[in-house]
């Protein structure tokens, strides 16, 4: 049996607090780009990509990863979390614009500006982890 892997990069902390939470949550693994690209993904079914967005690109790291690994995705099931500082529908818009960049097409993003849940994280980020343990 596989295992499921959060895999991200983050600037200000908010992509690396979401990713921590889903991970301690779930007992999912995690990696910060930013201290480690060499990450062996054969053991892991499932792969979840986090980014922040700054002026509507995804993180120069997260990219590179995603590119990298394109034929390594193919046989997993790819998920991908984008903390971003819009709402509604522009949000939904920027996520779209990068999953497709991407080629994933289980996309979410977690406003900074949306509802909070009682640790003070995007409210949407429970349901999103109920839903990639399914
Ligand atoms: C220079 C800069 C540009 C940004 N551009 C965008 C943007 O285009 N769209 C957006 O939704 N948020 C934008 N943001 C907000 C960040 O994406 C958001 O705060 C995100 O949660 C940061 O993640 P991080 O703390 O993991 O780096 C920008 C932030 C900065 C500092």
């Amino acid at each position: 049996m596989g295992g499921t892997v959060i895999i991200y990069s983050s600037f200000a902390g908010k992509t690396r607090k979401i990713a921590k939470y889903m991970a301690e949550k779930a007992g999912w693994d995690i990696f910060d780009l930013k201290l480690q690209t060499n990450i062996d993904l054969t053991s892991y079914d499932r792969i979840i990509m986090g980014t922040g967005v700054h002026n509507g690109n995804p993180y120069a790291r997260v990219t590179r990863f995603v590119e990298d690994h394109a034929d390594v995705f193919l046989d997993k099931d790819v998920a991908l979390f984008v903390s971003c500082l819009y709402v509604g529908e522009r949000a939904a818009k920027q996520c779209s614009e990068i999953a497709k960049e991407f080629h994933i097409n289980n996309a979410v993003f977690f406003s900074t500006r949306g509802e909070k849940n009682e640790v003070g994280l995007p409210k949407d980020v429970d349901a999103f982890i109920e839903r990639m343990k399914s």
